[in-house]
């Protein structure tokens, strides 16, 4: 019931809706629809009352719940089963623990805050509370352990996409897998794999996006490397400081992922792998580029000129050899048990 009673307020945003509308359409005294309001306010909606008028929700709020989520999602496999957390340790290692006990392919874990965020190359994601997204996907792709980077592609493109589809912001990607906003690093993405004789038997799909973070929000040492959706409309909208931002909302964001994500995983399914490596290029900002890459440890400097379907980098190095980089992450192979 009270969600249905949030649902109301939300198709009448911004305007009020009676308490004897809510009462007659959902067959509840007004005693327990005001119980119910009270309770979504516990959960941060802010929601206004007027003895005349009824009630209203104020603004539409960021507040991630598994409702906000699912409103709107138009996936069948990705999310059909998704757990919230307040806080957990690491949203990877809680979606690898429940899908070594089977659970369904597209569950998703989502948390408004972790304590122990992983990146890639064993460090640390900064997880603010209530500031970004930590989300991620159990999948369990028909496709080859070797083959694990285009799920990562993959995910790269669905990012891109869902931030352009929920606030109009384009971002890129730096090869292999991170979202570059204003040349600064908006989103990351941790891929690991549980394998058995030389299958995958589960993929967990790692994604962090800073969301509402403020500039103080992340250590000094990345002062310069990190940036959030906020921070960018903040500056954007620096000329009018009259204007009073909302809140980038979560839950459209991440819905829009799954949303995104599930067409190209279906491609992947159906082997169409060069689509999603088209795609990727389309928005990569390493193509044509010049990178360092070390091959053995030796170094050689050069110009990405391309990606292979397999989503490998190709590097026309200034020896004159052209040369295809894996990606440092493919080496997480066998990470539970296989190594
Ligand atoms: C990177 O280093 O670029 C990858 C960062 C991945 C962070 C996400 S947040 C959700 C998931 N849980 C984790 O502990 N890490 C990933």
């Amino acid at each position: 019931v009270k969600y249905t009673i949030l649902k109301k307020l939300e198709e009448h945003f911004p305007h009020y809706v009676s308490g004897e509308a809510i009462s007659e359409m959902l067959g509840v005294s007004r005693t327990a629809i005001w119980k119910h309001i009270n309770e979504l306010r516990k959960e941060g909606y802010i929601i206004e009352s007027s003895s005349k008028k009824g009630y209203r929700l104020q603004v539409l709020p960021d507040v991630l719940n598994v409702h906000e989520i699912k409103k709107g999602l138009e996936t069948r496999i990705l999310g059909r089963e998704i757990e919230c957390f307040e806080s957990i340790s690491s949203t990877n290692t809680y979606a690898k623990e429940i899908a070594q006990k089977g659970c369904k392919d597209g569950t998703v874990v989502v948390a408004n805050c972790q304590t122990q965020g992983r990146g890639r190359l064993g460090r640390q994601w900064n997880s603010e509370p209530g500031k970004g997204i930590w989300m991620s996907v159990v999948l369990k792709p028909e496709i080859l352990p070797q083959d694990i980077q285009i799920i990562t592609l993959a995910a790269a493109v669905a990012v891109v996409k869902a931030i352009k589809a929920a606030t109009g912001i384009e971002t890129g990607i730096k090869w292999p897998n991170d979202i570059i906003l204003d040349g600064k690093k908006l989103c990351g993405i941790l891929t690991e794999m549980i394998c058995e004789m030389e299958r995958i038997n589960c993929l967990i799909l790692g994604i962090g996006i800073n969301v509402n973070h403020d500039m103080s929000d992340f250590p000094p040492d990345l002062s310069d490397k990190a940036i959030s959706l906020k921070m960018y409309i903040d500056q954007k909208n620096n000329a009018d400081k009259s204007i009073e931002n909302m809140p980038v909302r979560r839950s459209e964001i991440i819905k829009n992922v799954l949303n995104e994500l599930e067409i190209l995983y279906r491609e992947i399914n159906n082997g169409n792998v060069t689509k999603i490596a088209n795609e990727w290029k389309k928005y990569s900002v390493t193509i044509g580029s010049r990178v360092k890459v070390v091959i053995k440890e030796i170094e050689y400097t050069g110009t990405a000129i391309d990606i292979t379907d397999d989503g490998k980098l190709v590097v026309r190095c200034d020896d004159g050899v052209t040369r295809e980089i894996l990606s440092g992450e493919i080496s997480v192979r066998g990470i539970l048990g296989y190594v």
